[in-house]
């Protein structure tokens, strides 16, 4: 396959990375820290990495970048949107710059991927939301409301592929807890993965054409959980 994976530098992503090349895979690796993606090409030097400095907040330049990625690998079939930040009690710049990267920048990216694949007639997008869509949170209100619109964007576009285009598919990945640098200020988590494990789990989801999978599959219990449960009583548990 031919994968765009935005936000590849570390965490979640640089573990996806890693997995797609370790499968032999030929990828085009996206973020601003272009020093750690060549860490990851340098890893693979028998396989296809093209390294891409993208900032997913310069909208106008992400989406020319994607053309560039169309190019360098003559054809794209896989594009994943895992490029994210959150803060615990945001500053107002934090909240903003959240919105920017969550909500603007996913944005701009899956318009261009999902009109790309519906073009060609096939094709996969994959968007890594979060278990946090599922509901408001005391500590982080911005970052799930942009978890929430990346969720629902993400079924407004498998609802146009089953009115338009049967072969373009919508993966939402919801991950619960996974150790990277952005949970490193997390206190009270649990059911932690690693990266690694992650990463396994989410090729699994894409490569079942899932429409929603939640990363460890257990989160599901608790999604389920925030969506029956009153809000007074999410505020105190969570
Ligand atoms: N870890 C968890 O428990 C968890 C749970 C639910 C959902 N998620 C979601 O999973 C995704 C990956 O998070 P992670 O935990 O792996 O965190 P991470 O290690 O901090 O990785 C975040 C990635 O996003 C990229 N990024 C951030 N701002 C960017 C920007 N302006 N332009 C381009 N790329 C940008 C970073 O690259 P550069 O900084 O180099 O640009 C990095 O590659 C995020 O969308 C996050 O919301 C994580």
């Amino acid at each position: 396959m031919k994968i765009v994976l935005i936000g590849a530098t570390t965490g979640i992503g640089r573990s996806l990375a890693e997995f797609y090349a370790s499968q032999g895979h030929e990828l085009v690796i996206t973020g601003r820290r272009t020093a750690l993606l060549e860490e990851v090409k340098n890893a693979f030097p028998n396989i296809k990495i093209n390294v891409l400095e993208m900032d997913v907040v310069k909208t106008d330049e992400a989406r020319a970048k994607m053309d560039e990625a169309e190019k360098l690998m003559n054809g794209i079939d896989l594009v994943i949107i895992n490029a994210g930040v959150g803060f615990q009690k945001a500053t107002y710049e934090q909240e903003m710059n959240t919105i920017d990267i969550n909500a603007r920048g996913f944005t701009a990216l899956a318009q261009w991927s999902y009109k790309y694949f519906a073009q060609k007639g096939s094709g996969h997008l994959v968007g890594v939301s979060s278990l946090a869509s599922q509901t408001g949170s005391a500590y982080s209100p911005e970052y799930h409301a942009t978890k929430a619109f990346m969720a629902n964007y993400m079924s407004g576009l498998r609802m146009r592929s089953a009115k338009y285009y049967p072969n373009v598919f919508v993966t939402d990945i919801r991950p619960g807890f996974v150790d990277t640098p952005m949970t490193k200020q997390n206190k009270g988590m649990f059911w932690v993965a690693t990266p690694e494990k992650a990463a396994q789990q989410i090729a699994v989801a894409i490569a079942a054409r899932k429409k929603v999978a939640y990363i460890t599959k257990r989160y599901q219990i608790i999604a389920i959980l925030l969506k029956i449960l009153p809000e007074w009583l999410i505020a105190k548990l969570f």
